[in-house]
């Protein structure tokens, strides 16, 4: 079990009191934050380790984890911020979008936990919850381009005084999802994100030049053919030529340089498109290092500035949940007691 703490709770005021929930996938956290950006306990349990052999998340055996661990972890997470069930205010939990089993598991806790206590209990979406992991520390922007890179999601957004307006999307396979299936046609373990990130630090970006497709929307993306150009660089199916070990570190480093070059390249149009001066990037794949120096060194080079959560915000936690819960409940927004799961909710 991981658990991130940023702040001491010695010298809060009282400020609200929010437990955040999240359990869209293969992560049960619970995290309390006071006020806006008082993170008192982040404690993530993962299930990555009962996925690795089947080189991707089983929707069965996520939920099974969730429910075997919502209770400890929902504990652990007051323990750690010295708090009693009996002081919190309200309770954030991922609405959507996720796997149903494991979105229901966290809603219901939330529902019935709201219930006893007596506390308003606020659906929120994950994908928004992730850019508002950037805005712990610091007040959100009133205008930026969105940038959500996930297993699930690849999503350009315009946002102006907190309402977004989708600009473009993946049409196909998510970029998380393209790094982890690469890498599984590489032989490399599951997630494969951070694997390819690594190995592409010792193997030559520019040995393969992978061509970008031609989309309709300016803003939308297509990763599912580069996939395939990894496979057929595998394993040719024309000659049964098979890639050579010591390539697989090149074939990553090419891999990376070309997604996320389409990635900054379309994030920069969107930012010079709609005239703003902030990018602010959330989701599990805001944790590689190549997106991190390429997006912020391009962007300061036109002025615009570049927020990225931190680390042990990147990937799913409860902490983005719950610092998008107080927005929410300042604004005194929550959910009916039928609120429950949304797989396909949207983000807008
Ligand atoms: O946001 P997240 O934790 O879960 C979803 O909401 O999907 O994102 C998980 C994704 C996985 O596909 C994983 O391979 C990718 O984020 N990821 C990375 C890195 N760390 C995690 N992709 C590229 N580079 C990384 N360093
Ligand atoms: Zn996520």
């Amino acid at each position: 079990m991981k658990s991130y703490k940023k702040n001491s709770p010695k010298n809060a005021r009282r400020q609200p009191l929010i437990l955040g929930i999240e359990t869209s996938c293969d992560e049960t956290s619970f995290a309390v934050l006071r006020g806006k950006d008082k993170l008192l306990s982040n404690v993530v349990s993962s299930s990555l380790f009962r996925h690795k052999k089947f080189g991707g998340v089983v929707p069965e055996i996520a939920s099974r984890h969730c429910l075997e661990q919502v209770q400890k972890v929902f504990e652990e997470a007051l323990r750690e911020a010295r708090v009693k069930a009996g002081a919190l205010d309200a309770i954030a939990v991922t609405r959507g979008p996720g796997l149903i089993g494991s979105l229901l598991v966290g809603v219901s806790f939330a529902k019935s936990l709201g219930y006893q206590l007596g506390i308003p209990v606020i659906g929120v979406n994950h994908m928004e919850a992730h850019l508002k992991a950037n805005f712990l520390n610091a007040a959100e922007p009133k205008s930026y381009i969105g940038l959500i890179v996930s297993g699930g999601h690849t999503t350009i957004l315009f946002n102006r005084n907190g309402k977004s307006q989708i600009l473009g999307e993946t049409i196909d396979d998510a970029i998380g999802e393209a790094y982890d299936k690469t890498a599984k046609i590489l032989g490399l373990s599951y997630p494969g994100g951070p694997i390819i990130d690594r190995l592409a630090r010792t193997g030559n970006p520019n040995a393969i030049s992978f061509t970008q497709p031609k989309l309709d929307g300016r803003f939308n993306f297509s990763f599912s053919g580069i996939k395939t150009a990894v496979l057929y660089l595998v394993c040719n199916p024309k000659t049964g030529k098979k890639l050579k070990a010591k390539s697989v570190k090149d074939v990553a480093a090419s891999f990376q340089r070309a997604v996320i070059g389409w990635v900054v390249d379309k994030t920069l149009a969107a930012t010079e498109h709609r005239k703003t001066k902030d990018i602010v990037v959330g989701g599990g794949v805001s944790a590689n290092s190549y997106l991190r120096e390429e997006l912020q060194r391009r962007a300061n080079k036109i002025g615009v500035r570049v927020w990225l959560p931190l680390l042990a915000l990147s990937t799913d936690n409860a902490g983005m949940i719950a610092r998008l819960g107080y927005d929410l409940y300042k604004k005194g927004i929550k959910s009916k007691l039928n609120m429950t799961g949304d797989p396909g909710l949207s983000i807008v």
